[in-house]
């Protein structure tokens, strides 16, 4: 925990989403509306055909679109769910927590609980969770659901989450102000960290992150964070560079460093016509940096010795 003042976490329970779609028929996520409260009709409850990525490119050119995901196509800036499927499939088994800090639309929740994970999620703004739990509403064949949590919060401050709790932690945060997820500009006080412009401001908050993360995991564990990087005055901004180093710094060592290609993205065709007028290369891609916390009294003196970086 921290010393800084953050919010504290509080549970949206599925009472309070009831109590939420008794009222309102769609959340609003900045200027996207999606509907909630619709009984969410499913043609497929799993992927077919689905394999585990073996290499460290991955390009998902179509979003998935079994379970609930195909609802969640107009919410800006979710990751597939071939993200947090192969990531949880890979690095957690069935019954394992799984923690998502930054949930948006609720990908991540919707494959725990398709996998058998129990699921935390924590995310700034009350209409993503209340989006995430409506989400949530389908059946599995498997009536022995895992259960999955949703809370407001911040995560630098995961006040609700005891130490060494969690065995995988899968999450996609903003990238300083690239995408706003919240209309009004007051959001940056109340923790919104994609109202965050500075680049400088917004990795001394990843490191926050980064220790409120490590704090929660337990010992030997993975933590996954995708982040892309901007361009600023035609040159690129390495946000990704920056955020991994915060985490490093915080105590995790890295295991894979995979580019996931971007497709898809709404402002592509603003940047196109800016890259042929100032002669820059398209950003197409992310970084899925998958850390470990090394094990309590886990020698790392000859993996550190043989990089002579640390
Ligand atoms: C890139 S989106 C996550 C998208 C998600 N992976 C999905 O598939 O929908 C980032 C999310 O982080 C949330 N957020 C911003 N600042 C936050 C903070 N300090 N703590 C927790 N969540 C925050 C935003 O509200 C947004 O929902």
């Amino acid at each position: 925990m921290t010393d800084k003042k953050y919010i504290e976490m509080k549970e949206i329970t599925d009472k309070d989403y009831k109590e939420f779609v008794s009222k309102h028929k769609k959340v609003i996520i900045e200027d996207t509306e999606l509907e909630i409260g619709n009984p969410n009709k499913i043609k497929v409850l799993q992927p077919e055909n689905f394999e585990l990525e073996t290499t460290t490119l991955w390009s998902f050119p179509e979003r998935g679109k079994w379970a609930t995901h195909y609802l969640n196509a107009r919410y800006r800036g979710n990751w597939a769910p071939q993200v947090p499927r192969n990531l949880i499939l890979r690095y957690s088994k069935e019954g394992d927590t799984v923690l998502d800090a930054f949930v948006g639309s609720g990908t991540t929740l919707i494959e725990c609980k398709l996998t058998g994970r129990n699921g935390i999620s924590v995310d700034i703004n009350k209409d993503a969770l209340i989006l995430t739990r409506d989400r949530l509403h389908f059946n599995t064949l498997n009536n022995n659901f895992p259960e999955q949590k949703t809370f407001l919060g911040d995560a630098r401050n995961l006040n609700l989450i005891e130490d060494k709790s969690i065995d995988l932690i899968a999450t996609h945060p903003p990238y300083a102000s690239i995408i706003s997820y919240t209309k009004n500009s007051n959001n940056k006080e109340r923790g919104d960290l994609s109202k965050v412009h500075s680049v400088d401001e917004f990795c001394e908050e990843m490191k926050t992150v980064a220790k409120e993360f490590f704090r929660v995991l337990k010992p030997g564990k993975f933590c996954a964070v995708l982040i892309g990087d901007t361009r600023r005055h035609k040159h690129e901004v390495p946000i990704s560079f920056r955020t991994m180093q915060s985490f490093l710094d915080a105590g995790f060592i890295l295991k894979e460093n995979i580019i996931k290609a971007q497709h898809n993205t709404k402002t592509a065709p603003l940047w196109k016509n800016m890259s042929v007028k100032y002669n820059f290369l398209l950003l197409a891609h992310e970084h899925l940096f998958v850390f470990r916390k090394p094990e309590e009294g886990e020698n790392l003196t000859k993996f550190k010795e043989s990089m002579k970086w640390w």
